[in-house]
């Protein structure tokens, strides 16, 4: 009953229902990074957490804080894809990339918050390796595989999702609702204005 009221009295009126909560992410994230610990700590000489901007940085914040600092740096990369009118082509266009250089001796792990098509996934893996990295494998908060366009398997996923509209804890609408605590299904009359 409290959890209940305390919940009605933060959610963003926006927000039609808390998909996963703030206990839940918390759960969720431990649990990511104890997987990523035991599969990199052993041999991982540098395990560089790739960020894609922007939706990834609270996910990236927090499960930063949980990986075995002695092998992990951070760096980020921003991209965005484009297309005609109003329909994308699936092309991925790179905004900010990699600043680290030399990435052979690098094992990459990209840090996403939500997969849907998988072409930015799937172009980033792609695009690593041919830059040389030692490894490269892929993190998401959020799975769409009803969503998928292209043939993409993440290596680490925190929960799969319903083809919902969903903000916050990074994910927005319009840039707004990525500071929301937790994940929500956004009112269908927000975006249908
Ligand atoms: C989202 C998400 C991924 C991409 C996934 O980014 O963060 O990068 O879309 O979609 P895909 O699987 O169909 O390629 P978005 O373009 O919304 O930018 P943002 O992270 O800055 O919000």
């Amino acid at each position: 009953m409290l959890t209940f009221s305390i919940m009605e009295e933060t959610m963003n009126k926006d927000v039609l229902k808390v998909l996963l909560s703030e206990e839940e992410l918390n759960a969720t994230v431990d649990r990511l990074a104890t997987q990523i610990n035991r599969d990199y700590a052993s041999h991982a000489k540098r395990l560089i957490l790739l960020g894609i901007l922007k939706g990834s940085v609270v996910f990236m914040g927090d499960l930063m804080k949980k990986v075995d600092s002695s092998i992990v740096e951070i760096d980020f990369m921003k991209v965005s894809s484009y297309g005609s009118g109003t329909k994308s082509s699936g092309a991925v266009n790179i905004i900010l990339d990699i600043q680290r250089k030399d990435i052979a001796e690098c094992d990459i792990l990209i840090v996403e918050d939500i997969v849907d098509s998988g072409r930015t996934l799937s172009y980033l893996v792609e695009y690593l390796r041919l830059k040389g990295a030692k490894s490269v494998r892929t993190c998401a908060l959020l799975d769409k595989p009803s969503r998928r366009e292209v043939d993409f398997n993440l290596d680490y996923v925190g929960a799969q999702i319903p083809d919902e509209f969903v903000v916050g804890y990074g994910l927005d609408y319009d840039e707004k609702y990525r500071n929301l605590p937790y994940i929500g299904i956004l009112r269908p009359e927000v975006y249908s204005k």
